[in-house]
């Protein structure tokens, strides 16, 4: 794989520098230690740096040797509620906290492009560094729009990239147009009327209700929406109850949808309201639906999308690229951000097999140079395009 020569010189100072951001994870938000190293770097190289945008985000801005195009590079900075068991020599040493989606890598791919392009500078226009915090469902895309991140920082184009654990190292996916689903978070609080266990009669058993009417939101998917629409809505929690003889008085059912037509989306958010009013009027309990719109359909530009292909395979070779074929169930939040600016999202594989967002996750460190080379030709070419 030609990677640029001299990212491949300082890869394994990407590597001891994302082992560090692996061992000392924070969560969305609270990217203080790590916007720090970021913003240190970027400075340290000449890069004029803005901090606190959106919280903890950060920005670089490098100006070339021309006028030109503007180009922002996004990278996601946050990791996960989750207690690592990899054994990893430099494994999180902040409890329940980890890198399982691989942000600490997303962070170095695109340090490691600042820091090569401030050095060389072979490009016409600016490259805007966007460091993001809070990507795992907790807003840090919309912090950073909020904050004016497009109207201080103006764009003409934006990249983002994501690593892939699919065992094929260098493989680069794009999927032009729609890509990602759009995802809304719900709880579904029921307040009902706890008893004795033993006397249930006395009670409004909010466990029971609970239960039928998750196997109602079931429905929803397979009975309301043609088969041919890809739609999910998953209970992925129930929270109730704290003894063996107590009925409780409240149960919590929280889950997500994750949705590519806003038109299903709001008659699905329509048929939990009416699914929990039937209920609650069945029973006579009072169960209320509180839903979030955390992220929107992530829509790549069919162009934009191919030309970060064919940029990508100046990196990798055309074989190692791949228009994909298929839609994502799965979110993220830099869709907010293709909302305002044209743009394409990639991801690129490495050898890493275990599943993101699972405790055993091992990112492979080759994939660093790579992804910083695909982001420094990036600017290379779409500064002058
Ligand atoms: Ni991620």
């Amino acid at each position: 794989m030609p990677v640029i020569d001299r990212i491949a010189e300082y890869a394994d100072e990407l590597t001891a520098l994302r082992r560090d951001f692996h061992e000392h994870p924070e969560l969305g938000m609270q990217e203080v230690r790590t916007s720090g190293i970021v913003a240190t770097l970027l400075r340290e190289w000449g890069i004029e740096t803005h901090t606190g945008i959106g919280k903890t985000g950060v920005v670089g801005v490098l100006h070339g040797k021309a006028q030109g195009r503007s180009i922002g590079l996004r990278a996601d900075m946050d990791a996960l509620p989750i207690e690592e068991r990899t054994n990893l020599p430099f494994a999180s040493k902040t409890p329940g906290v980890m890198h399982a989606c691989g942000h600490d890598s997303h962070t170095t791919m695109l340090l490691g492009a600042a820091r090569y392009l401030a050095e060389t500078r072979d490009f016409d226009g600016t490259a805007i560094f966007i460091f993001q915090p809070a990507e795992e469902g907790l807003g840090g895309a919309r912090a950073m729009l909020a904050d004016g991140l497009f109207d201080r920082f103006p764009c003409d184009e934006i990249y983002g990239m994501h690593n892939w654990p699919n065992g094929e190292p260098g493989k680069v996916g794009v999927k032009p147009g729609e890509a990602m689903a759009g995802a809304d978070f719900f709880d579904i609080h029921i307040r009902a009327f706890g008893s004795h266990a033993a006397m249930p009669h006395m009670s409004k058993d909010p466990i029971i209700i609970a239960t039928a009417l998750v196997a109602q939101l079931q429905t929803v998917v397979s009975r309301n929406v043609a088969p041919t629409e890809p739609l999910v809505l998953s209970v992925t929690q129930i929270h109730a109850g704290a003894a063996y003889n107590v009925i409780p008085s409240e149960c919590t059912i929280s889950g997500t949808m994750r949705y590519f037509d806003p038109e299903v989306a709001r008659m699905v958010r329509g048929r939990i309201h009416d699914l929990a009013a039937g209920m609650a009027s069945a029973y006579g309990v009072e169960i209320e639906v509180e839903n979030r719109e955390i992220f929107d359909v992530l829509v790549n530009d069919e162009t934009l999308s191919h030309a970060m292909l064919a940029v990508a395979a100046e990196v990798v070779g055309k074989d190692n690229t791949v228009v994909t074929p298929d839609v994502k169930t799965g979110s993220e939040d830099f869709a907010d951000m293709l909302r305002v600016i044209p743009g394409a999202y990639c991801t690129v594989g490495h050898a890493g097999t275990v599943p993101l967002h699972n405790d055993g996750f091992i990112l492979d460190d080759d994939i660093l140079p790579v992804g910083a080379s695909i982001y420094a030709r990036l600017i290379e070419t779409r500064t002058a395009a």
